[in-house]
């Protein structure tokens, strides 16, 4: 080979390897470097030890980048199953096109939740469940105008619920259960900017009754349960919502059922361990209903006839003040006659 070939060949190559890694590296730089320091401050945990500074991080697990309308800017970073330690890096609020943005199921990350968060203006969906976060449910959350999915389920979150977060006008899903939020429901979820949210609030320790205003809410999910709630919570039914989920089993509420008219459309209705008073009404046999438990309450009466109510079994009615009737022992005069005679019994021996 002459100098010219070689020099050609070299020039041929140069060429080829600049024209695709060029094409190949979509990925911004900015991200890029914030991701590399991300990864750092989690400590290089291994599901994202393949991160190569060399390739696109576009490739990248745990990584997506929007089209060409974002410039290819990165737009998810969902880490998970993970035994990294540490904190929320506050490198995460320098993502600036994040839409999507889960840490979930890392038990050694603590901290509060990280308020650079609060940067990032086109998140939509919060996913950060199953870690140790400690802290309040931020304020700033309201801010963040995009937001349609929040989950910060199984965390150690402190503090009361922000009312602030009803002015989320996307706001589809809130779920916040087990964590260790005290205070009551706010008042302002009575008046949700958007279309009412899907409500997940079981497993705290949330007290007072349910503010009034929720009384107007046509939700379809609302799970309350196991909290320390009291007081009517009759007032979230209604024949005209569109309900499909109520839960509100292991609080304090007490109020009469007699009174409830529940919507057609529930499916699921847990009562179980509270006050509640009153007789089952027939109304509730037009329910089509997968899941439907009243025990340990104080209800009395005979259970009425029909639609699903037979379905279940007596676990589902047990502990009551006085219910009877299928699938519960027949209420038929039997019961107070044997009563009567007895007595009569004992009064003439
Ligand atoms: C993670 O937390 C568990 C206890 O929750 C602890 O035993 C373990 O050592 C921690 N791991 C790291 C890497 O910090
Ligand atoms: C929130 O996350 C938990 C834990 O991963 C999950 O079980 C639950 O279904 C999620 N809630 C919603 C509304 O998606
Ligand atoms: C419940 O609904 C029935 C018919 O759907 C109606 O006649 C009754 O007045 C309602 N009761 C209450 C307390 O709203
Ligand atoms: C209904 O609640 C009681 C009391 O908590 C429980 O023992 C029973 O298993 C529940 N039934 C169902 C189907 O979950």
């Amino acid at each position: 080979m002459d100098k010219t070939t070689t020099l050609l060949c070299f020039l041929f190559f140069f060429t080829l390897f600049l024209t695709t890694s060029l094409s190949k590296d979509l990925c911004h730089k900015d991200d890029k470097k914030t991701l590399l320091k991300i990864q750092k401050s989690l400590n290089n945990p291994y599901t994202i030890i393949s991160w190569d500074p060399k390739e696109d991080c576009c490739s990248w697990v745990s990584v997506e980048c929007g089209d060409a309308t974002v410039n290819r800017r990165v737009t998810s970073l969902d880490i998970s199953d993970d035994p990294a330690s540490g904190q929320i890096p506050p490198e995460v609020g320098d993502l600036p096109y994040l839409q999507t943005l889960i840490f979930r199921k890392l038990p050694n990350l603590t901290g509060e939740i990280q308020p650079t968060i609060a940067k990032l203006k086109y998140l939509r969906f919060l996913w950060l469940s199953w870690n140790s976060l400690t802290g309040p449910v931020p304020e700033f959350l309201s801010q963040l105008k995009s937001l349609d999915y929040i989950n910060l389920s199984f965390n150690k979150l402190s503090g009361s619920i922000p009312a602030s977060l009803s002015l989320l006008p996307k706001l589809e899903f809130l779920e916040l259960s087990r964590n260790k939020l005290t205070g009551p429901i706010p008042e302002s979820f009575g008046s949700f900017k958007g279309k009412v949210p899907d409500l997940f609030l079981s497993h705290n320790q949330l007290s007072g009754s349910i503010p009034k205003s929720l009384g107007n809410l046509d939700f379809n999910r609302i799970d309350f349960s196991r909290n320390k709630l009291q007081g009517d919570a009759s007032l979230l039914f209604g024949a005209k919502k569109t309900t499909f989920c109520i839960d509100l089993s292991r609080n304090m509420f007490q109020f009469d059922t007699s009174k409830v008219n529940i919507s057609k459309t529930v499916n699921r209705l847990d009562l179980n361990h509270n006050g509640i008073t009153g007789s089952i009404p027939v109304q509730w046999t037009e329910l089509s209903l997968q899941f439907f438990n009243v025990s340990y309450n104080r209800l009395c009466g005979p259970i009425p006839k029909g639609g699903d109510l037979q379905r279940f079994d007596s676990y589902e009615y047990l502990h009551n003040k006085c219910l009877c009737g299928a699938p519960l022992q027949r209420c038929s005069e039997d019961s107070s006659n044997q009563a009567l005679s007895l007595k009569f019994i004992t009064r003439i021996n």
